[in-house]
């Protein structure tokens, strides 16, 4: 069996190190500069190891291409491509677009096409399935299936393996070859009635998630308002055995999913005519958190940030991932200069992000701690500025949400 693998990106190389194992597997990326790094072994991913992508290589069942015709021959193609949104904050299917063309341009016998890319319900049936046959050359009887992807890339406990997956086809045997190709590496499988349902569950799971963040994001300045501690009141709240789960503050949501698939549900419910209010307002709660941090620091410093030298400590989304998409630092760190403030960040594990390189862990006036990777010394960050203030609850003895 050869698997195609559409996307070697977070979602698509991980898949790839599971599947290498049972089946033949080709990566296509058309970024050829990540097509060269995996051929050589080395993983970009965290969580993906390259001793594996090495072991696979070495026994012929991996490598990557960038060139449509190595994929011709594949019985399975999988899709993990980027689903983000455009600049006016729509869903933005370009890449899946592109998936399509290669697969209707290259694929000239019929084989199990599986969607992992998280996008709304009718992507697979409305946009999907048409796009392949509007690329393919002639009339191929291909089957459809999506399965959404639930990897959380760093995370140690749950992987490919013992995370649940949901999956469900267009036809019968599209859901039979889905269910037989999964079982090889996934341990629970629960196959839903419609690709609509499994579709639909994945952005409610991220829905769910965004609007519980906004939530304890509102309460973190409702505590501060009230001159009482937020962790405090949480894990009183959570000593409750039932009907309560403990979301904590932060300056924001990061990362390709949190922020954006929510907003792919609102766009589907809206353009059917239901309310997505919630969705809404808590992405503007979320987004309005790293100004909220920057009015704290400012008002904790004389009211005034000009020419005061601010080291944000640790850029990426979240910790020990070098993932800054989508990242709240970057809303904080431009709020900061806003108002005057000479930045500099402090991330090794990120090293270099928008031309701008990692500064010592030194030597500021002011640190805001955005993010902390468990390699990060809290004694460091406190004895990195007179002023820390802690957005992550982490960091024992600073000043914070
Ligand atoms: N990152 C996560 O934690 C996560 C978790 C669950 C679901 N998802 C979803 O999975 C999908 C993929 O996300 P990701 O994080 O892996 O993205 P990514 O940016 O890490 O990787 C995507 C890869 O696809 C490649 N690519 C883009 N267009 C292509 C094309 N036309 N042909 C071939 N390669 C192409 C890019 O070069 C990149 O290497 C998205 O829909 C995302 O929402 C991501």
């Amino acid at each position: 069996m050869k698997v195609v693998i559409i996307g070697q990106g977070y979602v698509g190389l991980t898949i790839s190190a599971f599947a290498g194992e049972f089946f033949e597997v080709v990566g296509f990326d058309n970024n050829s500069k990540i097509v060269e790094q995996l051929n050589q072994g080395n993983s970009h991913i965290e969580g993906v190891e390259s001793y594996t992508l090495q072991n696979w290589i070495k026994a012929g069942r991996y490598h990557a291409t960038s060139h449509g015709s190595e994929i011709k021959d594949a019985d399975i193609v999988v899709i993990a491509v980027p689903t983000p949104l455009t600049s006016d904050r729509k869903p933005d299917l370009g890449f899946i677009e592109a998936a399509c063309k290669t697969i209707g341009e290259n694929i000239k016998k019929p084989v199990l096409i599986i969607n992992e890319s998280t996008s709304f319900p009718g992507t697979l049936r409305n946009y999907i399935k048409p796009a392949i046959e509007k690329y393919s050359t002639s009339i191929i009887e291909h089957l459809y299936a999506i399965s959404p992807e639930r990897v959380d890339p760093g995370r140690g406990d749950f992987n490919q393996k013992n995370t649940p997956r949901l999956f469900a086809g267009l036809t019968p045997e599209a859901c039979a070859k889905t269910r037989e190709f999964y079982s090889k590496f996934c341990n629970q499988l629960f196959e839903v009635s419609s690709p609509e349902v499994a579709e639909a569950a994945k952005l409610f799971e991220n829905t769910f998630r965004q609007v519980n963040i906004a939530l304890v994001n509102e309460f973190a300045q409702i505590t501060n308002a009230l001159g009482i501690s937020v962790y405090e009141t949480l894990d009183a709240a959570n000593t409750k055995p039932y009907g309560f789960m403990k979301f904590t503050p932060s300056a924001g949501v990061g990362g390709h999913c949190i922020p954006v698939d929510p907003t792919y549900l609102a766009a589907v419910a809206e353009e059917h005519g239901a309310p997505a209010t919630f969705i809404r307002r808590a992405n503007e709660v979320n987004l309005e958190m790293s100004k909220y941090v920057v009015d704290r620091v400012q008002e904790e410093n004389a009211g005034s940030l000009q020419g005061k030298n601010v080291l944000i400590v640790g850029v990426a989304y979240k910790p020990n991932v070098a993932d800054i998409r989508e990242t709240a630092a970057g809303l904080v760190i431009k709020h900061l200069r806003d108002r005057g403030a000479v930045v500099s960040w402090h991330d090794d594990v990120v090293g270099s992000w928008h031309g701008e390189n990692s500064a010592p862990l030194s030597g500021a006036d002011i640190a805001v701690v955005v993010t902390k990777h468990d390699d990060v010394n809290v004694r460091d960050i406190l004895a990195s500025a007179p002023y820390v203030f802690d957005t992550t609850g982490k960091v024992l003895g600073a000043n914070g949400l």
